[in-house]
């Protein structure tokens, strides 16, 4: 089985093949993942909410971010493992390097992914500079949820999308191999899909994108309250969780998820 590459990712856009991301926090999850070809997964700070049991991301540490990282990587052969910085953890160039290291050293990442826009050019571009893959998570950026007041939909006032499209162009320009779209209009997402080079994953931002990327809690319908975007895979499934696994890449691939009903205008 070979492994994901960031060029593998970006062939793929070209080529208009779906790229399919889920969330794990463990080995015995990975695995599952990994044996059905996820092309990637995310080891999110959404492990403060779905493990931990907290209300928001924002309690999650580096040492909780390197836990998980670590329990994932040595059972993947075939996924590309993305980990996420979570929140103050890259407050600073000095510290996005050191903790970017340690996700990459000590958890085994391929990729870091951390949140904002402009602000984080200069992160992105040391990070890349130094040969950190970086994946740029823009829209709805749950380590702000106490800034924001909630988790709502982002970009539907014009100025706010035509920043969001500005802030994804030159993110890429810094070096970010990936972007990642939280909660957006779909016609904003799709937008921002055509602009870039670089492969854009949705979530909660309709089928336009490179690739789609869900919580693995949510697609398996056993979270405290999964979004509306998210679809429960588990639900009368005859293979359990490998067959809601492989249920949600075939519908990934095929656009059939998400659907209209699960996108926002
Ligand atoms: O932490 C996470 O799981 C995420 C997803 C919601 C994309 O960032």
């Amino acid at each position: 089985m070979s492994k994901i590459t960031v060029r593998k990712l970006r062939n793929m856009k070209q080529e208009g093949d779906k790229i399919t991301m889920l969330t794990a926090y463990d080995a015995s999850f990975a695995q599952m993942l990994d044996q059905q070809k996820v092309d990637v997964i995310l080891v999110g700070d959404s492990l403060g909410m779905v493990i931990q049991g907290h209300e928001s991301t924002v309690s999650v540490t580096m040492d909780d971010m390197v836990y998980h990282t670590k329990t994932v990587s040595p059972v993947c052969r075939h996924s590309l493992i993305l980990g996420d910085l979570p929140f103050m953890s890259y407050t600073s160039k000095v510290d996005a390097i050191k903790n970017a290291a340690r996700l990459m050293q000590e958890g085994g990442a391929q990729m870091v992914k951390l949140e904002g826009g402009e602000p984080q050019i200069e992160n992105v571009t040391e990070l890349s500079r130094h040969g950190v893959p970086v994946c740029a998570h823009l829209g709805l950026q749950p380590q702000s949820v106490h800034k924001l007041g909630g988790y709502f939909v982002q970009g539907r006032d014009p100025k706010v999308a035509e920043k969001m499209l500005d802030d994804a162009l030159v993110l890429q320009d810094a070096g970010a191999d990936m972007v990642l779209l939280e909660c957006v209009p779909v016609a904003l997402a799709e937008k921002i899909t055509k602009a870039l080079d670089v492969p854009v994953i949705g979530i909660g931002a309709g089928n336009v994108c490179d690739g789609q990327v869900l919580v693995l809690q949510d697609m398996l319908g056993i979270s405290k309250k999964a979004p509306s975007f998210s679809q429960d895979f588990l639900t009368g499934q005859t293979e359990g969780i490998s067959g809601a696994v492989k249920a949600y890449v075939e519908a990934v691939k095929s656009k059939a998820f998400p659907s209209e009903a699960q996108s926002f205008v």
